[in-house]
């Protein structure tokens, strides 16, 4: 089976020094797949690599058994979704005005986070972070893509809206066949709602499972790597 996403020994870094090393990973379509590590690991840039905002130093990239083209903007039109950490939410723009850019219908975002409804003609920054992010998340689930990257989904976010962001990824990739790849620091939410890991450490890939495998090998990975403090208090998160 050809993946959806299958990045193969790519190194990637700014000014041509790599900071990412030999990364190979998958996402198949339906799959959600989660890439967690400690700050500095290398994440966002795997992100910005895949979506086209980081150069490719090594290796390859391919979305659907294609190599990709270079421009981000290609890569989107390809059905490349990607929410970064600034969730790029226009902030002096409505929240209606921020779907008509990205030429979504509202009632197809109110379907995803109905709670945006008493919102659409707030300025985008006048928003919660939660509400930023469903935005940002439902606008991209909106336009119905391929492959959805977000960087950071639940980061400084209330359990309740992270459970609804959840959901709502979790749904496109069990309904529409969306394939996922999301950054999360609450290994909590990863165990209950992807279907594989990724953990990078200095760069690189150490460790790749199911979310069980993860769990399973939880002590011996997530207290060698993360250390105890961060594993208890990941535990309570
Ligand atoms: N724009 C940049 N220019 C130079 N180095 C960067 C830049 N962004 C990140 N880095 C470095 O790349 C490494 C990986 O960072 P990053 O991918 O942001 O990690 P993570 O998302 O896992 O926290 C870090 O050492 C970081 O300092
Ligand atoms: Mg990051």
């Amino acid at each position: 089976m050809v993946s959806l996403l299958d990045v193969q020994g790519v190194s990637a870094g700014y000014s041509s020094v790599p900071v990412i090393h030999e990364v190979d990973l998958h996402v198949n379509a339906g799959e959600v797949v989660a890439l967690v590590g400690p700050n500095g690991a290398g994440k966002t840039t795997t992100m910005n690599a895949i979506g086209g905002f980081v150069k490719t130093l090594h290796g390859e990239i391919k979305f659907g058994g294609q190599r990709m083209p270079s421009a981000p903007h290609r890569r989107a039109r390809n059905g490349l979704a990607f929410v970064n950490e600034n969730r790029s939410v226009l902030r002096t723009l409505s929240t209606r005005e921020n779907l008509k850019l990205a030429r979504v219908d509202p009632a197809r975002c109110l379907e995803l986070f109905p709670e945006l409804g008493d919102r659409l003609d707030l300025k985008a920054g006048d928003l919660s972070g939660g509400e930023q992010q469903m935005l940002a998340v439902g606008r991209a689930l909106a336009r119905e893509p391929r492959l959805l990257m977000v960087d950071e989904l639940s980061l400084g976010l209330a359990p309740l809206t992270t459970e609804r962001l959840f959901g709502a990824v979790r749904g496109a990739a069990d309904t529409a066949r969306t394939g996922i790849l999301l950054v999360e620091q609450h290994l909590n939410n990863v165990m209950r709602f992807a279907d594989r890991v990724y953990l990078m450490l200095s760069g690189r890939v150490a460790f790749e499972g199911s979310a069980s495998e993860l769990a399973a090998s939880r002590s011996r990975v997530v207290q060698a790597y993360f250390g105890r403090g961060e594993a208890e208090q990941q535990d309570r998160g």
